[in-house]
């Protein structure tokens, strides 16, 4: 990254054309990452040259021995994910990655059972071990710890990943010290938590808003396709979230992957082909919703003629999206109650026309998803 394109200087730009308001605790968290960032690159800039080999252990190892990184925590919607992700994008390093904290602990877990299969001997630090073999930046979104099985190993694992000094940023909505509150076996995971702070700089954001939902707030939520208003105000909103610029994101189902090429930040757009005409079960729909605070689902077509299948995926779609308290934004040629007038699904489907009516309201989810 060259000092034009300086994480604070990018976060100004993004202030000076009104993609984002201005905010104090954003900009000290923007030029923490920046001095993380710089450090990075310093030390790979040294690692490359013979002399800055000798001299890298002495110089920068001590300074970054304290400090592996970030820990970034606070309310919905205030900036965690935006703020890590353009960390992400501009550090210049090969050997980064960034993954979903849930996604992350499902790939762990699977790893510990093939090293237990096989025999190795202390499974968790091996795995540990080797899935940073060619990483030296880890970002995890959405650290939380809800299940027994995740906190009985992940003291474990950290602490190899920081023996072998990787650098990690993490976002959550809770401190370290509040991770697994009441918990089962609470004190077997306390280890964790000395881990975590002891390495990371735990930084706390702020905001007074929830950004999200302010740039929907007071908005429609069910736009029709045949209406060129509704049509313009939906993309308005797709353009105002970014999703066309967005990272994207890959989502390991049981047995396949499912990409979502307009991702954002928790945010997606998905065309209803793409979710509800090809083979998807219901936990298919909870393993993608969960990685959503809101979605956009386009064209939603006309489903009474033939569209059986479709319309049994969608209901199973739509109770995934109430469950997980996900906002939904929609984009259809017909309204909710025209939608499936007849067919073998018509009366589950009633369900789903009266969740896509609550689902409108102006304070539904009453209490959102956290984090
Ligand atoms: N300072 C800001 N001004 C306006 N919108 C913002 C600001 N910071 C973040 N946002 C927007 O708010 C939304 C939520 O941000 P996100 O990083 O996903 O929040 P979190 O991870 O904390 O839940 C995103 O669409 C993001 O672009
Ligand atoms: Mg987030």
């Amino acid at each position: 990254m060259s000092n034009e394109q300086s994480l604070t200087n990018i976060y100004n730009t993004m202030v000076s054309t009104n993609e984002i308001q201005r905010n104090i605790s954003q900009q000290t968290l923007v030029s923490e990452l920046e001095k993380l960032t710089r450090k990075l690159e310093q030390k790979k800039a040294l690692d490359v040259s013979v002399a800055g080999r000798v001299f890298s252990k002495f110089r920068f190892t001590k300074a970054l021995e304290k400090n592996q990184g970030v820990y970034i925590h606070g309310g919905v919607g205030i900036g965690k994910s935006m703020l890590m992700d353009l960390f992400f994008k501009y550090l210049n390093l090969k050997e980064k990655k960034r993954i979903h904290f849930h996604e992350f602990m499902k790939g762990i877990h699977q790893l510990i059972k093939n090293a237990r299969e096989k025999n190795v001997r202390d499974p968790i630090k091996s795995v540990a071990a080797d899935y940073i073999k060619n990483i030296h930046v880890l970002c995890l979104d959405e650290m939380q710890i809800t299940d027994v099985a995740d906190a009985m190993i992940v003291g474990r694992v950290f602490e190899e990943f920081f023996k072998k000094k990787l650098i990690l940023v993490t976002t959550s909505n809770r401190h370290p010290r509040d991770l697994y509150k009441n918990g089962l076996n609470r004190k077997l995971f306390l280890p964790f938590i000395d881990i975590m702070v002891s390495n990371l700089n735990v930084e706390k954001l702020s905001a007074p808003l929830d950004y999200r939902k302010i740039k929907i707030s007071g908005k429609k939520k069910y736009f029709l396709s045949a209406s060129p208003e509704d049509t313009f105000q939906f993309n308005e909103l797709i353009s105002d979230f970014n999703l066309r610029k967005g990272s994207g994101i890959k989502i390991q189902m049981n047995s396949r992957e499912f990409e979502m090429k307009r991702f954002q930040s928790g945010v997606g757009l998905l065309t209803f082909n793409e979710i509800c005409s090809i083979p998807m079960s219901s936990s298919d729909y909870l393993e993608i919703i969960s990685h959503l605070r809101l979605l956009f689902l386009d064209d939603i077509p006309d489903l009474s003629n033939g569209g059986d299948d479709s319309a049994k995926r969608f209901i199973n779609l739509i109770d995934s999206i109430y469950d997980q308290k996900v906002e939904l934004l929609c984009r259809a040629d017909v309204v909710p109650e025209k939608l499936y007038t007849f067919g073998k699904n018509k009366f589950e489907f009633e369900r789903t026309v009266s969740r896509l009516f609550e689902m409108q309201s102006t304070n539904w989810p009453a209490n959102g998803k956290s984090s």
